[in-house]
């Protein structure tokens, strides 16, 4: 336990001293850099994995992997349950009848 404290510790040091982001939550990551745009956290991750959101996160907005990840870790505990989950299978719209055959005049 020690141990993993120790390194948890270590690896945030190090993390601060190459990214100004590292140290913040991402709660307050989300309100400093997203919120803006944003106005909720929740619904964002729309389900996806972490790996692919953190991804996009990189892509589109954070400097670091690291605070990528966590933001996408973020997302992800606020996230609704995606909509497929809750919704009920949607209803089909009813058939209409065959179109009538057309009168041919003899
Ligand atoms: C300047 C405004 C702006 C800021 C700041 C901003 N976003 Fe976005 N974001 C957008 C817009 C506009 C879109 C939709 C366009 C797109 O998908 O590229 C979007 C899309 C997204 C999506 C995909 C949602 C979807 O519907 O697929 C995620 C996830 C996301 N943002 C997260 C974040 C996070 C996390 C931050 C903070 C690091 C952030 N955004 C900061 C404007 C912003």
């Amino acid at each position: 336990m020690a141990f993993a404290a120790a390194a948890i510790v270590l690896t945030a040091t190090v993390a601060a001293a190459q990214n100004l982001d590292a140290g913040k939550s991402p709660a307050k990551l989300f309100a400093d850099g997203c919120a803006t745009c944003h106005r909720s956290p929740r619904g964002l991750a729309k389900g996806r994995f972490t790996l692919t959101l953190s991804w996009f996160l990189k892509d589109h907005y954070a400097t670091s992997s690291d605070s990528a990840k966590a933001l996408a870790a973020y997302l992800q505990s606020v996230d609704e349950p995606p909509p497929r989950a809750a919704a009920k299978p949607a209803k089909k719209p009813a058939r209409s009848a065959p179109p009538p055959k057309p009168v041919q005049s003899q």
